[in-house]
């Protein structure tokens, strides 16, 4: 990968903002709040479900991180190769002074637009944003290394609640790649999509990783791998709930499950009980049943298809200018702009 040129000495990335700055709008006990209010709706609920942010403690992220190695894992190397390729391309239809990364992970992938923006020198400001605090930590520190002057400002929040804690000013770009947005059913991530679109000016951009539908037997398998990397993440959000919530589910009692519903066109992750078998939740002071064979969703991942994505975005108020896929045709970057 290249590395990034040395700003110049009038170059406007020259202020202060040298030492990265991480805003932390949850902490523990915001955190506990908000997964025992999750575990209790979800729970109780029939079928049972609980969403997918509670995978990512620091153990699920490094997980994730694993998965994104995997060979059946396509997702993170098409995409790399779509930014890549096109980095240039993107960051001129943009030109942007502050990106934003939703969900941003490692922002390992997200290091080719960085270069290219960099190079450009409009942009002097990253904003990574992501539930997990530790990962955060960690590639606010690389990344304010790797672009000397940059003003890296991360943010620990969910987006889901705290997407009005971002920086404003600037032209922006802001971003969620991977295919994170497929982790939304579709009215959530209208939601989503509406309040980004509500919070960005007119010219500002959107920049979307999503996956799209292809052949089932691939997509299933990127999501039950052979080495088992996908069923222990899956798994790990019951260790998430045992160790936050004093539960006392065994993780030997449940099987992890990864199908493709063809008529939603996503891939559900789900967990299935092989028993039946009680579950103590006791910072809830819940009891809960589980019978053999009993499903709880833990996830979906929604393949997308031209067509109905950019149609989706034109109705949120964002005017679709790129679709950019890799040469396999696996996966696309979409950029759009704020009406
Ligand atoms: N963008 C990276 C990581 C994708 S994994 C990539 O493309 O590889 C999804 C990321 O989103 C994780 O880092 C997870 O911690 C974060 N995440 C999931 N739900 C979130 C939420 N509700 N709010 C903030 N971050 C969230
Ligand atoms: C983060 N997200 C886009 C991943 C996906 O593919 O839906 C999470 C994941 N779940 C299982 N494997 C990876």
């Amino acid at each position: 990968m290249n590395q990034p040129t040395n700003p110049t000495p009038n170059d406007r990335r020259h202020h202060d903002g040298q030492t990265p700055i991480v805003d932390v709008h949850l902490g523990t006990d915001d955190i506990d709040k908000a997964l025992r209010m999750d575990v209790e709706v979800g729970l109780l609920a029939t079928p049972k479900e609980l969403p997918p942010k509670w995978f990512y403690d620091e153990r699920g992220s490094e997980l994730f991180d694993e998965i994104t190695r995997l060979d059946e894992y396509y997702p993170t190397e098409a995409e790399r190769e779509i930014l890549v390729e096109h980095a240039a391309r993107i960051i001129t239809t943009t030109d942007a002074e502050t990106i934003i990364e939703l969900g941003s992970g490692t922002s390992d992938k997200t290091k080719a637009l960085l270069d290219a923006a960099w190079a450009n020198t409009t942009m002097h400001r990253f904003v990574p944003f992501d539930v997990s605090e530790e990962f955060l930590r960690a590639s606010v520190d690389e990344l304010a290394d790797r672009y000397p002057g940059l003003v890296v400002h991360g943010v620990v929040g969910d987006f889901d609640h705290h997407l009005p804690y971002l920086p404003t000013g600037d032209r922006q770009l802001l971003m969620l790649l991977g295919g994170t947005i497929g982790n939304y059913q579709p009215a959530e991530r209208r939601v989503l999509l509406s309040t980004i679109v509500g919070r960005q000016r007119t010219g500002d951009h959107v920049l979307l990783g999503v996956d799209l539908v292809k052949d089932v037997d691939r997509l299933e398998r990127a999501y039950d791998d052979a080495a088992g990397v996908t069923a222990a993440f899956n798994k790990n959000v019951l260790n998430v709930v045992n160790h936050r919530l004093d539960a006392d589910f065994d993780l030997d009692g449940f099987e992890h499950v990864a199908r493709f519903d063809r008529e939603q066109e996503w891939i559900e992750m789900l967990l299935r009980s092989t028993v039946d078998q009680q579950v103590r939740v006791e910072a809830l002071e819940l009891d809960v049943s589980f019978a053999a064979g009993e499903l709880m969703r833990t996830e979906v991942s929604a393949k997308f298809r031209r067509e109905r994505f950019e149609a989706e975005l034109q109705a949120l108020g964002l005017e679709p200018m790129l679709w950019l896929t890799d040469l396999a045709g696996d996966f696309a970057v979409s950029v759009s702009r704020v009406r």
